[in-house]
């Protein structure tokens, strides 16, 4: 190597954290602030679970699981049916199931290294991604609210898109949400010890922006 070459570092952005905290909308500004690309992980267990509930599979038939997760792609992530409630509790029953984890693993940590379009970074968003995932990436984000704000936010979200919710039951669903994820025995969801926390109870988008993109520019 010559003495004056650049070595070009593929920045890693970790965004993890509980249901509905934001941390799509905030990985998806934060990939377009700075260049990056961007990964819904939880995109990738929606697409799972929607594939297996449209082929009638059983949610504990762990070996079409695994075989449909090895065929998920990008295009997976475009299909609006990946955001119905339906499919979403699904993917939180089957995202538990190791081999299944192990099967998504690859992609991710591909996608974290070599960037598509050969960005020079990426962003992204899950539960395990500063722990498991990318466990070096520069920048780890643990993005929280309360209970009641997440489900204040999922509420209008699905009155938004015309679905008939009760905000009662969606506070119970975050809930028990929280729990599986937190309490799983495979990659939990819990916050890297190098992770900065941004509580966003009290912000609104912008301002949880704001601070997302200040904590991300200091790490770089
Ligand atoms: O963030 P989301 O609601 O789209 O995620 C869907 C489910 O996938 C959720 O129950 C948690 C799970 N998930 C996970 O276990 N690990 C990730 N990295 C991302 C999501």
């Amino acid at each position: 190597m010559t003495k004056n070459t650049v070595v070009a570092v593929n920045i890693v952005v970790a965004v993890d954290g509980p249901v509905a905290a934001g941390k799509g909308t905030l990985g998806r500004r934060l990939a377009a602030d700075f260049n990056f690309a961007y990964l819904d992980t939880g995109g990738l267990y929606r697409a799972v679970a929607l594939r297996m509930l449209r082929a009638g599979a059983a949610l504990d038939d762990v070996e079409t699981m695994v075989a449909q997760a090895k065929q998920v792609s990008l295009s997976d992530l475009d299909d609006p049916s990946l955001r119905d409630e339906e499919v979403g509790e699904a993917a939180s029953v089957i995202s538990p199931q190791p081999a299944l984890r192990a099967a998504l693993l690859d992609y991710q940590r591909n996608f974290a290294a070599r960037p598509p379009k050969g960005a020079a970074g990426a962003v992204l968003d899950g539960r395990d991604i500063g722990t498991v995932i990318c466990p070096d990436a520069q920048v780890k984000l643990f993005v929280t609210a309360s209970v009641e704000a997440r489900a204040e936010r999922r509420y209008t979200e699905l009155l938004r898109r015309g679905e008939a919710v009760d905000l009662g039951t969606i506070q119970a669903d975050v809930a028990a949400r929280d729990a599986r994820d937190s309490e799983r025995a495979a990659s939990p969801l819990t916050a890297a010890d190098d992770a900065h926390l941004l509580d966003t109870t009290k912000m609104d988008i912008e301002a949880a922006f704001q601070a997302a993109q200040k904590i991300v520019a200091a790490c770089m």
